[in-house]
């Protein structure tokens, strides 16, 4: 495994490994890796003919000091994961060389990125957008892998790289859950031993209400009342409820199965997000 510390050394074996005729395949993180971002580092490597992997945790997207201060960083342990995993590149810069000093530039997300999470981490997704583009500037991948568990994000990164005319295919992942349901986050090891109990309950419901919605109850409120249960029976705070469309995100009253329910809920000071999909297909 080669790592890189600058985007010219990326770019260069970038241009040549493409210039040889070879796909490249990438996943962006910021680190902290689990099984979720393993998934689609194995993805990509069963499908491109080289993987690289970023690690980066960007200043821009975090909305608040203590968040990015507090985001676990482990990276001798990651690098020693992603060697066993047998990536060809580690593309690890550092704050500095992302972002030097006179760094003006920023990527505005559009009205896709205004909702949810949009709503709730002001600025989020343009710091998303921007690395991101710097990230695939740099890396030139083939086709590059996000996991659907951070549905709008892989929405905003469809509209980036369509409207910019970045050439390079996005594929969403399968979310990749503990043995109980809970959503493989880097932000779980931040949760007090008691809300990891309770944080299952988040995607129980979600298949409840999934279950209910089959049943035949469409009304986006209704579906909601029953997801708000889980403040009465844990110790959480549901920040938000959606019903959107699957593609465009816009929120529906009503339910059908072109809709995803997406959720974010705190546990103390932790944030988790998750959603399901009311697809009928849906595995
Ligand atoms: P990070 O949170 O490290 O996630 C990196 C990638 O792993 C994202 O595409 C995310 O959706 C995916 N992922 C996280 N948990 C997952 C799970 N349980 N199952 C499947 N995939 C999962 O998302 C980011 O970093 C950043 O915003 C980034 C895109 C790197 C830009 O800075």
């Amino acid at each position: 495994m080669i790592i890189f510390q600058t985007p010219s050394e990326m770019a260069e074996w970038s241009f040549q490994e493409r210039k040889s005729g070879l796909s490249i395949g990438f996943v962006p993180t910021m680190g902290a890796l689990h099984h979720g971002h393993i998934a689609l580092i194995q993805q990509s490597i069963s499908q491109q003919d080289r993987t690289v992997v970023s690690i980066f945790v960007n200043p821009l997207q975090f909305n608040s000091a203590a968040d990015l201060k507090s985001y676990p960083r482990q990276f001798e342990t990651d690098s020693k994961l992603l060697t066993e995993t047998k990536i060809d590149v580690l593309y690890a810069p550092s704050a500095d060389v992302m972002y030097p000093q006179g760094f003006a530039t920023s990527i505005s997300a559009g009205t896709i990125a205004h909702s949810m999470e949009g709503l709730h981490r002001p600025g989020h997704f343009d710091g998303v957008a921007t690395v991101v583009s710097k990230l695939l500037n740099s890396v030139m991948p083939t086709v590059a892998y996000f996991g659907n568990k951070d549905f709008q994000q892989v929405a905003v990164i469809r509209q980036v790289v369509k409207d910019l005319d970045i050439p390079c295919q996005i594929v969403g992942a399968q979310t990749v859950r503990d043995s109980d349901g809970l959503a493989l986050s880097s932000r779980n090891v931040r949760l007090t031993a008691e809300h990891r109990v309770q944080a299952p309950m988040i995607y129980q419901l979600l298949e409840e209400i999934r279950g209910i919605f089959t049943a035949g109850t469409t009304d986006a409120q209704i579906l909601k009342k029953q997801f708000l249960t889980l403040e009465s029976c844990a110790d959480a705070m549901v920040e938000y409820f959606e019903v959107v469309d699957s593609r465009s995100l816009i929120s529906k009253s009503e339910a059908d199965d072109s809709c995803t329910i997406c959720v974010a809920v705190w546990f103390g000071d932790v944030r988790l997000i998750d959603n399901i999909s009311l697809a009928q297909n849906f595995a």
